[in-house]
C-alpha cells in the first residue's frame, strides 16, 4: 500500500512528456507534443501528448490516459508497479501506509490464499510433465484434445492426481495449514475431520487475475462417467469471485486492447483452443452465465464484443440473454452462432486454425440481424408470430442506454422485419415506459419490504415476490410520471442534437472552472456583478430548461459536471477522466481535452489570421451554446408533435395539440431572438 501522499508526490513530480518520451518520439505541435502511437501501428503521427494536462490520446486507435495509465498499458504493469516505476524515474521515496489491525488479518487471510493457489498451480503444472503417472493421463488428455505443449504452459494447464490426498499431503509437508487449504477450497474437510482433495483425478485450469496471479481452478473429469459433474470449480473465497472474474483475461487483455475487440465463448477450452488457432483476444466467463462485473472487465479494454456460441437451442438461448446484459452495460456486440452442436473448440479441432478464423470473420453478425433471422426462422409469414418477434425484439433494443445507437437498431430492424420504422418506434416508446413502471413497482416493493417489520405469526406463503405485470391502469399511471416519454418524444431523438450536446461539454471539460462576470439581482432589485464559473452557468440553464442529452457518454458527462456544481465539490479534471476505468468516458472526456487545443493551433498556422482566443470569446460561447442547445431541443418537439398532429384523429386532442405547438413556436421566437443578440 503506497500513501495517498506518496502517490501525489509522484503525480506532480511526473512530466507526462518526458515518460512517454522513453518510449515514443516526440515533437513538438503548439500545445502538444506528437508522435506515431505506440499501441498500434502508424506512419503519421496521431498520437497527442499534452503536459499542460497531463494526458495522452491517440486519435488513430483511441487510446488515452495519464502517465501512469501510460505505464501501466506500454509495460503491462499493475498500478503499484507502474507508480513504483516513476517514483524511481523521479527519485521519489515512496512511503508505505500503515493498516489497521482488520485490514493486516484480511491482507495475511489474502496472503495466504495466494500463496497456497500459486504453489498448487505450481504443484499440477509439474506433474503434468514430470510424473509417469501425469503424462501418461493429464497430458496424454491434453494432447489427445489436439492441445500444443506451448499452449499448455501458457494456461498453465496441470494434473490432479486420482487419490484421495496426494495434494493435500504435499502441501501440508511444506507448511500450509489446513485452515487455508480449506479456505482456499483446494481441501474438502468433512464433519468427521478426514478430508481429501476436491480437484482428485481431473485436469487443471489455473483461474488467473488480470495481473497473472493464480485465483482458483477449474477441473474437469477424464471419464466420461455420467456421475461425476464434468467441471468442478473452486469455491468463491476471499481472492476468487467467480462473477467477477473471466477465464483467460491474463493472457487475452493485451490482444483485447490491440485488437480492440473481444471475443467470448462458454468454456475453458474453448479459450484455449481460440488462442491456440491465433485468436487470443478471447475470453470465457467462469462456469457462470455472464454477470455485469465480467463485462465491466471486458470494458476496461473495449467497447466490443463478440459472442460466440453453439448454434443449438441452449447456445442461442445463453447467446441471446448475454446480449441483453452487454447491451444495458452500453457495449456494441456482435454474435457468431457456430454450427449446431460444435463449439469454437470442436470447430477448431476439426477444421483448423485458417478456417476458424474464416469462419468467424464471415459469420459475424449484428445482433439485430442475428435476433431477427433466428426469432424468424420458425415464424414464418404468420403476422401473429411476426409481431411476437417485433416485441421481442424492441425488448432488446429498448436496455441500448444510447438514445441514438437505439435509433439505428430500429432502423435495420424495420428493413430486417419489413416493418414500418413508425411501428417499432410506438412499441420501442411502450416498453421503455412499460420498464419504468415495473421498475418502479420494484423499488416500491422494495420499500415496503424494508420498513414493516417482519410478521412472525403467519409466515408468507413463500419468498417469491409475485410478478410484476403491467396491469391495464398502469399505462394511465405510465402516462401520467414524468418521466413517460411518448412516442413522439422518442421519435425526436431522431434527428439528435449531438453537435450542441458535444460543444456544451467540451466547454464543461476545458473552461469549467473559468470565472465569467454575470449581472445579477439582489433581493432590493440593485444589480451587481459576480463571478460565475463555467461550470455553474452551463448546469444551471441545462438543470432550469430541464434538457437532456440524445448521446449517452455527454449525458453521463454532463451529470458528473453537475454532481459536482450541486455538491460544491472540485469539478472532474483531466486526471480524474484519466483514472476512470470506465473506457468510453475515459477516451471521449479526454480527447475532447487534447482536441480543443490542436484544432485551434492548426487553424492559427494554416490560414495565418490571428483568431481570437478561444478564452476571450468564452462568453459569447457558452451563451450561445446554451441557447443553441434549447433551440435544437424546441425543434425536436415541433418536429415530434407535427408528427402527432398528423396522425392524430380525435378533434379534442387535435386542439390540445395545437395550443402546444403554439407554446413551442413563441418559445423558439424568443430563443432565436436572445440568440442572435449574441451571434451578431
Ligand atoms: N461448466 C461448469 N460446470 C459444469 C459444466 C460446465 O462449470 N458441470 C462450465 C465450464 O466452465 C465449461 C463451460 O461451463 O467450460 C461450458 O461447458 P460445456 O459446454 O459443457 O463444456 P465444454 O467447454 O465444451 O467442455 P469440453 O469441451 O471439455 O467438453
Ligand atoms: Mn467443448
Amino acid at each position: 500500500m503506497i500513501s495517498k501522499e506518496t502517490i501525489q508526490r509522484i503525480m506532480d513530480a511526473t512530466r507526462i512528456e518526458e515518460v512517454i518520451g522513453e518510449f515514443v518520439s516526440l515533437k513538438k505541435r503548439g500545445a502538444n507534443h506528437i508522435g506515431c502511437c505506440p499501441f498500434h501501428n502508424e506512419k503519421t503521427p496521431s498520437f497527442y501528448v499534452s503536459p499542460s494536462k497531463g494526458i495522452y490520446k491517440c486519435f488513430g486507435c483511441g487510446k488515452s490516459g495519464n502517465a501512469v495509465g501510460f505505464i501501466m498499458d506500454h509495460e503491462h504493469y499493475t498500478y503499484p508497479e507502474a507508480l513504483r516505476y516513476l517514483a524511481q524515474k523521479y527519485n521519489i521515496e515512496i512511503e508505505e501506509e500503515r493498516m489497521t489491525e482488520e485490514q493486516k488479518e484480511r491482507q495475511t487471510e489474502r496472503d495466504g490464499l495466494f500463496h497456497v493457489s500459486e504453489f498448487a498451480q505450481k504443484y499440477f503444472a509439474d506433474l503434468l510433465y514430470n510424473d509417469e503417472m501425469g503424462r501418461a493421463i493429464g497430458l496424454a488428455y491434453f494432447h489427445q484434445r489436439g492441445l500444443s505443449d506451448d499452449i499448455i504452459r501458457t494456461f498453465g494447464l496441470g494434473y490432479c492426481p486420482d487419490e484421495w490426498r496426494n495434494f493435500t499431503d504435499h502441501a501440508r509437508r511444506n507448511g500450509y495449514s489446513d485452515e487455508v487449504l480449506e479456505k482456499s477450497g483446494l481441501t474438502i474437510f468433512k464433519e468427521d475431520g478426514k478430508c481429501y482433495d476436491r480437484f482428485r483425478g481431473r485436469v487443471m485450469f489455473p483461474i488467473f487475475s488480470i495481473s497473472g496471479r493464480v485465483l482458483g481452478f477449474s477441473g474437469r473429469v477424464l471419464s466420461s462417467e455420467k456421475q461425476a459433474a464434468k467441471y468442478v470449480n473452486s469455491p468463491d473465497s476471499e481472492i476468487y469471485d467467480k462473477s467477477h472474474t473471466l477465464y483467460g483475461i491474463y493472457q487475452a487483455r493485451n490482444a483485447i486492447s490491440k485488437e480492440d475487440k473481444c471475443f467470448l465463448v462458454e468454456g475453458n477450452v474453448d479459450v484455449v483452443s481460440m488462442h491456440q488457432s491465433g485468436v487470443c483476444n478471447t475470453v470465457a466467463s467462469c462456469g457462470t452465465s455472464l454477470t455485469t462485473e465480467q463485462i465491466r472487465l471486458i470494458k476496461r479494454f473495449t467497447p466490443n464484443v463478440t459472442v460466440l456460441y453453439d448454434g443449438d437451442k441452449a447456445g442461442i438461448k445463453a447467446a441471446l440473454r448475454a446480449v441483453n446484459l452487454l447491451f444495458e452495460e452500453g457495449m456494441h456486440v456482435r454474435v457468431v452462432l457456430f454450427p449446431d452442436g460444435e463449439d469454437p473448440d470442436s470447430y477448431a479441432q476439426k477444421y483448423g486454425s485458417t478456417q476458424l478464423q474464416e469462419y468467424l470473420r464471415t459469420h459475424e453478425e449484428n445482433f439485430v440481424a442475428f435476433k431477427t433471422r433466428v426469432l424468424l426462422e420458425d415464424v414464418e409469414q404468420d403476422p401473429i408470430r411476426k409481431s411476437e418477434v417485433l416485441k421481442e425484439i424492441v425488448n432488446t433494443i429498448a436496455l441500448v442506454p444510447d438514445r441514438i445507437e437505439q435509433q439505428d437498431y430500429i432502423r435495420l430492424a424495420a428493413s430486417k422485419l419489413r416493418m414500418n420504422e413508425q411501428v417499432l418506434l410506438q412499441e420501442l416508446a411502450k416498453t421503455i415506459n412499460l420498464n419504468i413502471i415495473k421498475q418502479r413497482k420494484e423499488e416500491a416493493q422494495k420499500q415496503s419490504q424494508s420498513t414493516t417489520p417482519p410478521t412472525p405469526a403467519v409466515a408468507p406463503p413463500s419468498n417469491v415476490p409475485p410478478p410484476l405485470e403491467p396491469e391495464p391502469d398502469d399505462y394511465e399511471l405510465m402516462r401520467q410520471s414524468s418521466t413517460y416519454r411518448a412516442p413522439e418524444q422518442i421519435l425526436a431523438a431522431e434527428r439528435p442534437a449531438e453537435a450542441q450536446e458535444e460543444k456544451l461539454v467540451r466547454l464543461l471539460l476545458n473552461f469549467g472552472n473559468k470565472e465569467l462576470p454575470e449581472e445579477m439581482t439582489d433581493d432590493e432589485g440593485n444589480t451587481f456583478t459576480a463571478n460565475i464559473p463555467v461550470a455553474n452557468i452551463i448546469v444551471e440553464e441545462v438543470v432550469a430548461s430541464d434538457l437532456t442529452f440524445d448521446n449517452k457518454l455527454y449525458q453521463q458527462l454532463f451529470d458528473l459536471y453537475r454532481q459536482a456544481v450541486e455538491t460544491e465539490q472540485p469539478l472532474p479534471d483531466a486526471n480524474f477522466f484519466a483514472n476512470s476505468s470506465d473506457l468510453m468516458l475515459r477516451n471521449k472526456a479526454l480527447s475532447l481535452m487534447v482536441d480543443s487545443y490542436s484544432v485551434s493551433d492548426l487553424w492559427l498556422k494554416e490560414k495565418h489570421i490571428a483568431v481570437p482566443s478561444i478564452e476571450s470569446r468564452l462568453y459569447k460561447d457558452v451563451e450561445e451554446s446554451v441557447l443553441s442547445f434549447k433551440l435544437k431541443k424546441i425543434d425536436q418537439q415541433i418536429e415530434a408533435l407535427s408528427y402527432v398532429m398528423r396522425e392524430c384523429k380525435n378533434e379534442d386532442e387535435q386542439m390540445i395539440h395545437m395550443a402546444k405547438h403554439q407554446q413551442l413556436v413563441e418559445l423558439r421566437k424568443a430563443v432565436c431572438k436572445l440568440l442572435r443578440r449574441v451571434v451578431v
